[in-house]
């Protein structure tokens, strides 16, 4: 069984899923976090992350697993180096390569198996589980999304983040390959004015009516 939630950055998806995962004792699986780690090795080897050509070379060579739930590149735990502003910049403008979202979508799903999974990203609805039982598109106006991110690192500038935000939702919306958009059949959710709890609540609500 697979819960797939699409949306932009801070709409709330990592959060929601990652309860809803632990509350239903499922797995749950970030796929933003693959486009960073990736993101994140290129750079580690002073390459260019806009070298498309390179990146590739790097993930032909770059083993990502994961471990309690934590990333892992070559068998090195690299969880908290995924949310670095550089990283942040880069693993939108990486993850626009069809080619390496085709490695991604395979290791996701084989990542996955036959697990009952909680996953989120831009393409999980539309491309990497086009199947799955139950999707939702989340939404959020940037302004709140760059305020949650500043909660969570209050060290950053706000017109910074926010135009950081609208930069990448541009970019993410406008993918030859897997661009975030909304699924035919996913349920839309505007989290704008919603506590965590009552995002939860609406999702679990429209999961007993499907
Ligand atoms: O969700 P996130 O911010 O951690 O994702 C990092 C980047 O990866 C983001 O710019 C969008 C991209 N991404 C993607 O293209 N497809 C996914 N399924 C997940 C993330």
């Amino acid at each position: 069984m697979v819960i797939a939630i699409d949306g932009p950055a801070g709409s709330g998806k990592s959060t929601i899923a990652r309860r809803i995962a632990s509350e239903l004792g499922w797995y749950f699986l970030n796929t933003g976090s693959f486009y960073r780690a990736y993101t994140l090795a290129q750079l580690e080897k002073g390459k260019d992350p806009l070298d498309r050509d390179s990146v590739l070379e790097t993930a032909a060579t770059t083993r990502i697993t994961v471990q309690n739930g934590n990333i892992c590149l070559n068998g090195v735990d690299v969880e908290d180096k995924l949310h670095t502003p550089l990283v942040d910049k880069y693993a939108s403008p990486v993850s626009s390569d069809p080619r390496l979202r085709e490695i991604v979508t395979g290791e996701v799903r084989e990542l996955a198996g036959t697990m009952n999974i909680v996953t989120e990203g831009r393409d999980t609805t539309t491309v990497i589980f086009p199947n799955a039982e139950y999707k939702f598109y989340f939404d959020a106006s940037p302004e709140v999304r760059a305020l949650r991110r500043l909660s969570e690192q209050p060290e950053l500038n706000y017109d910074e983040v926010l135009h950081g935000i609208i930069e990448r939702d541009r970019n993410d919306m406008n993918k030859s390959v897997g661009a975030l958009k909304i699924a035919e059949n996913a349920i839309y959710l505007d989290t704008t004015n919603l506590t965590i709890d009552a995002v939860c609540e609406k999702v679990y609500n429209a999961m007993q009516k499907h």
